[in-house]
């Protein structure tokens, strides 16, 4: 039987903001503590073409952490598989920002989705770009088809003075040599690239290369081959949620990627992206609301790579 996705998404939409929002906004980041925390969207768009949303899906949103997917897909594309030499695939079971695993690994960062592993994924941009800014922007609106997507610079600058365990990470993983810039220019390229502002809309439209082996769906043109987009897939299964991966795969079964700006992308191969977004984090540092929304869309549909 064909599913109503629409219809879906609007009903598990209604179910989720009739209970309770639990959670918290983070503040260690003083800029995203101003954001109304019952802000609450949805974006489903498929290979077709086909995309609606829910509340407030056009609406832009720090996009945090999600940037780190943007950011790794650039790089694996142009440094191939020594890009592994330098950050691990394995998930870490920890927080997103814990320091504690980088000692026994040599500077080597279990995956590309903590923390440390984003940062060397910046020291790496800053190596083979000549403006790293621009170029990752420019391959973010490729992506979207969208020129409108911008850095905000109050929120870099808010997270660049209160970076102090990035900057310990980073010093820390130059002292093994697998940090090559300055740390300061590393940080502060870390920090933009987390305060990347984009729409639900605007997300799901993004990362349907993912969904699509690589490819653009519109115009078809290929942004990783498509080895590449399914081990990208594999990483965002097993460390998209930091130490919640576990739980996101058992009770959504897809891969994903959240951010501390309250916003989760998930992929259903050669299918679409969905994109929630809703600022109350739960203690692992992911949306409360995106991880339940996710949960129970996936029931409904009984659609997971599984
Ligand atoms: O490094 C940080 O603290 C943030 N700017 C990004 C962290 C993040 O989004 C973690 N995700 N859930």
């Amino acid at each position: 039987m064909k599913l109503d996705y629409q219809k879906i998404t609007s009903k598990v939409y209604a179910d989720i903001i009739a209970k309770e929002n639990h959670g918290k906004v983070p503040d260690y980041i003083p800029e995203l503590a101003c954001i109304d925390e019952n802000k609450f969207g949805v974006n489903f768009t498929d290979l077709k073409h086909n995309s609606f949303g829910c509340g407030d899906s056009e609406e832009k949103f720090s996009i945090q952490s999600i940037s780190k997917v943007f950011a790794l897909s650039f790089v694996y594309e142009k440094l191939e598989e020594k890009l592994w030499e330098r950050v691990d695939v394995e998930p870490s079971g920890s927080a997103f920002n814990s320091l504690i695993q980088l000692e026994a690994d040599n500077g080597i960062p279990r995956n590309p989705f903590i923390n440390a592993g984003a940062l060397v994924i910046c020291d790496i941009l800053l190596e083979i770009c000549n403006n790293p800014k621009e170029e990752l922007l420019s391959f973010i609106r490729n992506l979207t088809e969208d020129e409108e997507i911008f850095f905000n610079e109050k929120v870099a600058s808010s997270e660049m003075q209160n970076s102090f365990r990035n900057a310990a990470m980073c010093n820390f993983m130059k002292s093994f040599g697998n940090i090559k810039n300055k740390p300061d220019s590393v940080i502060e390229l870390y920090c933009h690239l987390c305060s990347i502002e984009m729409t639900c809309k605007q997300l799901s439209k993004s990362f349907l290369y993912l969904a699509n082996e690589g490819k653009k769906p519109s115009g078809g043109m290929q942004i990783l081959s498509s080895s590449k987009a399914k081990r990208i897939n594999a990483i965002l299964l097993t460390c998209g949620f930091y130490d919640e991966s576990g739980e996101f795969s058992f009770l959504v079964g897809l891969p994903g990627k959240s951010g501390v700006g309250g916003g989760i992308i998930a992929i259903y191969p050669q299918h679409y992206c969905i994109t929630v977004w809703s600022p109350k984090l739960n203690e692992k540092g992911n949306s409360y609301r995106g991880m339940k929304f996710l949960e129970e869309f996936t029931t409904l549909t009984g659609e997971s790579i599984f």
